[in-house]
């Protein structure tokens, strides 16, 4: 993101005030949880992806089910660990167009208003949704058109996939050269067994990714310029950490 007075030219002051309001997670929770209750319970516009017919032997088994029971964490904390990094890329315009793959909730998408981007033009795509600013879609093969976003953030959500190289694949396609994929994941200390013990079937793909390396191995060729490749320490977070790489992409 360029110097702060740009956003502030391009939003407006009273925009973008109330854009920075939602950097403090009990607002952005707010204002969450009351747009979630309009669309979810008076709307009653949750849906999920029929998968049948869609690359689903791509989508790793009990990912729906497991991430329904997710939608309570609407303030998505964790998200700041790529949004705020992807905040300070000066190559990415005030009014980039931002896809969050795997958002689950508009949290992911507010943090990154809150940072400065503009609401308009940030949307979601996830097997679940309730939103309009988010779309049903799988991020093996979505029906974006080539180069269509300048930045894609994947937060928590590549785990979820037992072909990530083609996940990496989509994304890049859909990525204008030169512009930034965020990409962050969980870092368990568990082994697979344990948390199939503890929560009583595997939530995500069969393969753990192990490493930064791991994953810019996924976009291979097209990893340019590699911003942060960061491990968070288990301890850091409370019980697991996060492996967090951003770089832009080369075509
Ligand atoms: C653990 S949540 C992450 C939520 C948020 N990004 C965060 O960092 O906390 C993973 C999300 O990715 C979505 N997801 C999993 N596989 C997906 C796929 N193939 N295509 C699109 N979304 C997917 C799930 O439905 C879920 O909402």
């Amino acid at each position: 993101m360029p110097n702060p007075s740009l956003i502030r030219r391009h939003k407006g002051l009273l925009r973008h005030t109330l854009d920075q309001l939602l950097l403090v997670d009990l607002v952005r929770y707010g204002v969450v949880a009351l747009r979630f209750l309009w669309f979810v319970k008076v709307l009653g516009r949750l849906r999920t992806l029929s998968l049948p017919g869609t690359a689903d032997a791509a989508v790793a088994d009990n990912t729906i089910s497991h991430n329904l029971k997710g939608l309570r964490d609407l303030a998505v904390n964790r998200s700041h660990l790529l949004v705020r990094p992807l905040s300070v890329i000066e190559a990415l315009p005030v009014d980039a167009r931002v896809l969050s793959v795997g958002p689950r909730t508009e949290g992911e998408l507010m943090n990154l208003a809150a940072h400065g981007f503009s609401w308009e033009q940030i949307s979601g795509l996830d097997l679940i949704s309730y939103s309009p600013k988010i779309q049903l879609g799988d991020m093996h093969e979505t029906k974006y058109v080539d180069n269509q976003f300048d930045a894609v953030v994947l937060g928590w959500v590549l785990a979820y996939s037992e072909d990530p190289a083609r996940a990496a694949r989509e994304m890049i396609r859909i990525t204008r050269p030169g512009g930034i994929v965020a990409v962050g994941v969980e870092y368990s200390p568990q082994s697979q067994e344990q948390v199939i013990a503890e929560v009583g079937y595997l939530p995500g793909a069969k393969a753990r990714i192990g490493s930064c390396e791991e994953i810019l191995g996924f976009f291979g060729p097209a990893v340019d310029h590699v911003y942060c490749s960061h491990v968070v320490a288990p301890q850091a977070l409370g019980s697991v950490g996060a492996l967090c790489v951003i770089f832009s992409v080369r075509k």
